[in-house]
């Protein structure tokens, strides 16, 4: 990249009034998709997360297991299996999926604190965080989220990370994996976030058929559900949107569908004037 002095001031400006606007305001990244598989792409999401911390931001990254889980499954000889798009997670599933969740987190904790951010990793159990009741097998129904934990160590510094699993809402001993789509949204909800950020794996799906080029810049909430009906919005999408909408309609100011396979995605939705993404508000 070669600019010219002027154009890296211009670039470094523009970015002014958001780090203003964000200053101490809680933003939360569901990582997922491209941005997970590719350990390049991984570095520059959370180079983007650490720049953002030390600006004055206060980023949280929520995450599932995505394709680790598939692979894991199959690397013991069982076999993956999806309905409607959500993982069916049996008793043998969930044993792998939670170590495997579990190194997905630490792994993007010791990243986050190499590249200059104290982070913690946590799950939906540490601290009574998300409870959750069965839906199916393994797979759980997010029934509530106290954010309490989170709060402390957002006052504390910290960079959480969360990953998507709930403990069971009667109190006993059983761990759900539950949507970290929609624990994201709840977590925003929950902590009164300004953003909340879905890294999805290629906004293609969300272009205008009238003016393909880029990703729609905008969408009002009341045109979502059109916009699903006549297939805009693909239904593997649809999940992600529902949740921004559920998020922005419960008070978090705006969320955002963002390729998580362009480099520095997060950085240049949050920190430019134009964006890259598709920002849902009211
Ligand atoms: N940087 C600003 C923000 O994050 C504006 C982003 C505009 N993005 C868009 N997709 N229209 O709030």
């Amino acid at each position: 990249m070669n600019l010219e002095p002027m154009q890296k001031a211009a670039v470094l400006i523009e970015a002014l009034p958001y780090i203003q606007r964000f200053n101490r305001k809680i933003v939360v990244v569901k990582y997922g998709g491209s941005a997970m598989v590719d350990e390049e792409l991984k570095k520059k999401v959370i180079q983007d997360v650490v720049l953002l911390k030390l600006v004055g931001f206060k980023p949280i990254i929520v995450h599932g297991g995505g394709k680790e889980i598939s692979r894991w499954v199959g690397k013991v000889g069982m076999e993956a299996q999806f309905k409607n798009g959500l993982r069916v997670t049996d008793e043998p599933t969930m044993e792998i999926a939670e170590m495997v969740l579990n190194k997905v987190n630490k792994s993007l904790v010791a990243t986050l604190n190499k590249l200059g951010s104290k982070s913690i990793g946590l799950c939906g159990i540490d601290g009574g965080l998300m409870t959750a009741r069965a839906a199916e097998g393994c797979t759980g129904e997010l029934v509530r989220v106290d954010s309490t934990i989170l709060e402390t160590f957002l006052a504390q510094d910290y960079t959480p990370v969360v990953a998507a699993v709930a403990q069971g809402a009667d109190g006993g001993e059983t761990v759900y994996s539950v949507s970290a789509n929609l624990t994201a949204a709840r977590l925003a909800v929950a902590l009164k976030a300004e953003k909340l950020i879905h890294l999805v794996e290629s906004t293609k799906l969300l272009r205008d058929p009238a003016a393909p080029e880029a990703p729609i810049p905008e969408l009002g909430l009341s045109q979502v559900p059109a916009m699903i009906r006549s297939g805009v919005i693909p239904p593997e999408m649809a999940l992600k949107a529902n949740c921004s909408v559920e998020a922005v309609r419960s008070g978090v100011r705006s969320a955002t569908l963002l390729d998580g396979s362009v480099p520095h995605a997060i950085l240049l939705e949050l920190l430019s004037d134009e964006g890259i993404g598709t920002m849902l508000t009211h």
